[in-house]
């Protein structure tokens, strides 16, 4: 499949892989695993790469409005009955989440769910997420990435490129943990597992809260 062909960058990016996206990332234990990364979300919050919305049934009652920004119309657009469904203001942005059109310090939660993976460069989304952050906000995060064992981790590079075709633009090796530290953030609750029933490369698991250090 050549990634920059109209089959791949239209159809595939705007219709397949938006129905893969809820078809792969909605189940049971996801489901969980969101509620228990979105539970301290409150006010006004900031989701980067909202895809088809399945964040949305999971945020708490404290949670004021909403600004999604997601680049892939096709993803906003399965997402729509979603936010009809939610009750929530939501506020879609398009493009991507290293430059966000928003005042300094708007926001006091910002979420990333699957989706560090997948920014071209994730340590400029991160600064954009400090930056509209209120001191005191929080970074709430669930990502998969690099595994600690060297032979699964050996796979995922492996499999990184067949992984960033299938899955627009995922990658499989993104020390997520470290990226978050390095970008000025100190964790408060930070867990990291193998999601039971995933394959390993996939399964490496960052769930936690983290706030910006001060400057
Ligand atoms: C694997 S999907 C996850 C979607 C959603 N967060 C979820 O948990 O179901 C990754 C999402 O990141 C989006 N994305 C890709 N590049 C991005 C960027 N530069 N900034 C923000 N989002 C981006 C994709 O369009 C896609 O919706």
């Amino acid at each position: 499949m050549r990634t920059g062909s109209g089959f791949y960058s239209g159809f595939y990016r705007r219709r397949v892989f938006p129905w893969l996206n809820d078809r792969f990332c909605a189940d049971e234990q996801l489901q969980e695993l969101r509620a228990e990364t979105l539970r301290p979300a409150r006010g006004r919050v900031l989701e980067i790469g909202f895809g088809t919305g399945l964040n949305l049934p999971h945020y708490p009652r404290q949670v004021e409005s909403l600004v999604a920004v997601e680049p892939n119309a096709g993803m906003y657009e399965r997402a729509r009955p979603r936010i009809a469904a939610a009750g929530l203001p939501v506020e879609a942005i398009g493009g991507g989440a290293e430059a966000i059109p928003m005042p300094d310090a708007s926001f006091d939660t910002a979420v990333s769910v699957l989706t560090l993976c997948t920014v071209a460069d994730p340590v400029r989304a991160l600064a954009e997420l400090r930056r509209l952050l209120r001191p005191g906000g929080r970074l709430l995060l669930l990502e998969h990435g690099l595994a600690p064992e060297p032979g699964v981790a050996r796979w995922q590079r492996r499999l990184n490129r067949l992984e960033r075709v299938l899955a627009c633009g995922c990658n499989l090796d993104r020390p997520v943990a470290d990226l978050v530290h390095g970008s000025g953030f100190r964790f408060e609750t930070l867990r990291r597992f193998y999601a039971p029933g995933i394959p390993r490369t996939h399964g490496w698991l960052t769930l936690g809260c983290a706030r910006p250090t001060a400057s």
